[in-house]
């Protein structure tokens, strides 16, 4: 066994294994090397040296010329998602079965509470539906407006595990919070030990523009890149950082789509406030002439697409360590859902279909395309999500006592991303005809062989929601530290 990385039970060759992958090179967020990983009872033993003697006769993966990955840990996937008009198509089963075949072994949902419910009445409808999943999930919750039950109600969510909670300056007269709820959701939060993760695009800003927008005629499908400009994204991170930093509470920014949202972020992490920014995999990869095609209202997401140079700048903080997460903020809905409005994008339903294409699309563009080390795709895409979520070392890692869920990586397979070959019940997919390179061939969850060469090998629902433990302060582990890139 290699120095500090056995578990208990697997010096003595009496531990009962029951799945050994073999031959492959681990990829952990700090380092990468040959290894064999040994796995007993639906968790990480042990990584043992290629070739070690298992005890019995364990299930074996032949993983030669593979990356050994920890499952990705998707840190924003809207599951059945109501806003406005529109509910996104997908359930628990569904999301967890295309977040498996893309790689992702761990989910991490938002509980939007309906007009009228209290948030914690939100945190445990959703959460009962945890057992549907293919895979394990946690939960953000989400405050829209003050009221004076909202500190017990934090105060319960985070002692039964749910640390972090969203919040919006945008969507009025649906989630927008005002600013003095952002502050005092912040600073009750920062004496639980959690954290605000927050959607910002000054709301001002957009709707002023909007307006000029449809006086002009242009307020489509094919416009939306001009109805929420870039500015508005960075107002409103301006504005929340003075806000957390008034407070000195931590912050999380969901989905930053522009380099100058991300520096704005990081001078401050370098100030000493705990913030941190996550990225989403169609900001990195796709930009605005998506909406000058056949079908612009399948990319209508906030913020929108923007222009292939600032895409390239924001792509530039994979490398320079800005950016702390990769996320999919996938929302499921089809095309239909996504035409039925189109004419205006005030009306119509916002966001993407990706919880199985992040992991691909981010790995071909940037590790196969752009040299990004295998090693940073992992610490973006699994084990910071797991530690700004309270997750790690559980989830994100493949170290001994981790739950068992492992990507085996196929890194120069091309293959063709269509509709007809995913999993997400939906009828398109924004990367359509997209070639790439590099995939997840053999998927285990919990132990378990989930997927094996593009098919399902298990469809048992074993889900479970995992409570979160909190980020920092007394008793807490030290995930959320002071650098994008956190620390163990
Ligand atoms: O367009 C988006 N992102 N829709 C989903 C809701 C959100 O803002 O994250
Ligand atoms: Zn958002
Ligand atoms: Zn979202």
């Amino acid at each position: 066994m290699f120095p500090g990385r056995s578990g208990a039970g697997a010096d003595g060759g009496h531990a009962p294994v029951d799945l050994v992958v073999r031959g492959g090179t681990v990829v952990e967020a700090g380092w990468s090397g040959p290894a064999d990983v040994f796995v007993s009872a639906g968790r990480v033993l042990a990584l043992a040296e290629p070739g070690a003697p298992a005890p019995g006769a364990p299930d074996e993966i032949d993983a030669t010329g593979r990356l050994v990955m920890p499952g990705g840990v998707d840190p924003h996937c809207h599951v059945g998602f109501t806003s406005g008009d529109f509910t996104s198509l997908d359930d628990y089963l569904q999301c967890t079965t295309a977040a498996v075949f893309g790689g992702t072994t761990t989910i991490v949902d938002f509980a939007i509470p309906r007009p009228g419910q209290a948030p914690a009445d939100a945190v445990y409808a959703q959460r009962a539906k945890a057992e549907q999943g293919l895979c394990d999930s946690a939960l953000h919750a989400c405050v829209t407006e003050w009221d004076d039950t909202i500190p017990d109600q934090l105060g319960a969510l985070v002692a039964d595990g749910v640390v972090t909670v969203k919040m919006f300056t945008t969507y009025r007269d649906e989630t927008m919070a005002d600013e003095d709820t952002i502050l005092r959701t912040m600073a009750t939060l920062r004496d639980l030990g959690g954290m605000v993760v927050i959607h910002c695009e000054a709301n001002h800003i957009i709707e002023d523009t909007q307006a000029h927008c449809a006086a002009d005629g242009r307020i489509g499908a094919a416009d939306m890149a001009r109805t929420r400009p870039e500015l508005a994204e960075t107002a409103s991170v301006a504005e929340i950082l003075a806000i957390a930093e008034s407070q000195r509470a931590p912050v999380y920014f969901v989905h930053q789509s522009t380099a100058e949202a991300v520096e704005l972020v990081a001078a401050a992490r370098r100030r000493g406030l705990r913030a941190y920014t996550e990225s989403v995999a169609h900001h990195l990869v796709l930009d605005d002439a998506m909406y000058d095609g056949e079908h612009p209202e399948r990319f209508v997401c906030c913020p929108p697409l923007r222009p292939r140079d600032a895409v390239s700048r924001l792509g530039r903080h994979l490398f320079t360590g800005e950016i702390t997460t990769i996320g999919s903020d996938h929302c499921c809905y089809d095309t239909a859902q996504k035409q039925s409005r189109s004419g205006d994008v005030r009306v119509m339903p916002n966001g993407l279909p990706g919880v199985e294409t992040r992991l691909p699309v981010v790995f071909s563009a940037y590790v196969a395309g752009m040299g990004l080390p295998a090693t940073r795709f992992v610490e973006l895409t699994a084990a910071n999500p797991a530690r700004v979520n309270g997750l790690y070392p559980r989830k994100g890692t493949l170290l001994p006592g981790a739950d068992a869920d492992i990507a085996i990586w196929d890194p120069t397979t091309e293959w063709t991303i269509t509709s007809d070959g995913l999993h997400m019940a939906t009828d398109y997919t924004p990367y359509e005809g997209m070639r790439v390179t590099g995939r997840p061939e053999t998927v285990v969850v919990g132990g378990r062989i989930v997927v094996q060469d593009g098919r399902l090998t298990d469809a048992t629902p074993r889900g479970r929601h995992l409570p979160a433990r909190r980020l920092y302060g007394p008793g807490a582990p030290g995930s959320l530290g002071r650098s994008s890139a956190l620390s163990t």
